[in-house]
């Protein structure tokens, strides 16, 4: 009987396995992705076999998460769109270079991608509730995060960068910050830096976008956001400026998964690994800034 038990597992994780590779195989011309595919397959061979030796209840290391794409054929990428260039509306689709990155993870899978698109502060609980099963957020790697979620490897380096009013003569530099109003995205790193500031008022928004209207109106004295949202702000704001001056920790962006799904951890980090090396992240950064 435990035979039996045995048998049928490794049949499963074979069927898996195959329907995988095909998959990928069909969405993918590059020829030595492909290969690349193989490889990756054959690991997860391995350590099943190994598994299988230690113990028969453990015969499959599929988490719960990827047994459930691979039944339903979706996948649920959770974001906040409103974060140009890594994610933003476009009628009733979300582009950016996270929509690219989200396409190319279903893809891989053979599965259908499925956006739910939320308030930024929501996605932690959305992705530990089983709402969503990825976030893709232009999301900062972050200790206390880190607690919660767990990352995949970087595919972008951001820095927070202050926005005033153009000909503001008081803010310089981030001294200038102590005991004003300041605006950020509620539950960023913008909003954690500001929190941090001497004296600051910090007024939290939706999005970066009500945030950058309030401070045309002149209702706050600054905002706080990652460098490449606050250029794309600056530009559809002639009024607003992105000061040089960048003085805040280095910061880099991964994706998250739920803590334990370290196969669907392994497969999008394979995505983000392709899409680097081939230099399409960097395009994809040229592509959706440039233009609005
Ligand atoms: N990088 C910042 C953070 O992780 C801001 C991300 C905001 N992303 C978004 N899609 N609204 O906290």
């Amino acid at each position: 009987m435990k035979n039996i038990i045995k048998i049928l597992a490794v049949l499963m994780v074979l069927v898996f396995t195959l329907s995988i590779v095909g998959c990928s195989a069909e969405g993918n011309d590059k020829a030595n992705s492909g290969g690349q595919e193989e490889n990756v397959q054959n690991d997860a061979n391995a350590n099943q076999a190994e598994g299988d030796a230690q113990d028969s209840e453990d015969a499959s290391a599929e988490s719960e998460t990827m047994k459930k794409i691979r039944e339903t054929k979706k996948i649920i990428w959770g974001t906040n769109a409103e974060f140009p260039p890594f994610e933003m509306r476009e009628g009733d689709q979300v582009i950016g270079i996270d929509a690219e990155i989200a396409a190319k993870i279903a893809e891989k899978l053979g599965v259908e991608l499925v956006v739910e698109d939320m308030e930024f502060d929501a996605l932690i609980t959305a992705l530990q509730s089983g709402k969503i099963d990825f976030i893709a957020a232009g999301f900062t790697i972050e200790p206390d995060r880190e607690k919660q979620v767990l990352f995949t490897d970087t595919y972008f380096k951001a820095v927070q960068a202050i926005m005033v009013q153009e000909g503001n003569e008081e803010i310089k530099s981030a001294d200038d910050l102590e005991g004003k109003k300041i605006g950020v995205q509620n539950g960023t790193t913008g909003d954690f830096i500001a929190s941090d500031i001497p004296g600051a008022e910090v007024i939290r928004f939706n999005n970066g976008i009500e945030a950058a209207l309030d401070l045309n109106n002149g209702k706050i004295d600054a905002v706080i956001i990652d460098n490449l949202p606050a250029q794309m702000l600056a530009k559809s704001n002639p009024g607003l400026v992105v000061l040089d001056e960048k003085p805040f920790d280095a910061e880099e962006y991964a994706i998250a998964v739920r803590k334990g799904d370290t196969d669907l951890q392994q497969v999008i980090n394979e995505v983000l690994k392709e899409m680097k090396d081939s230099g399409e992240i960097d395009e994809l950064a040229n592509k959706y800034s440039i233009g609005e």
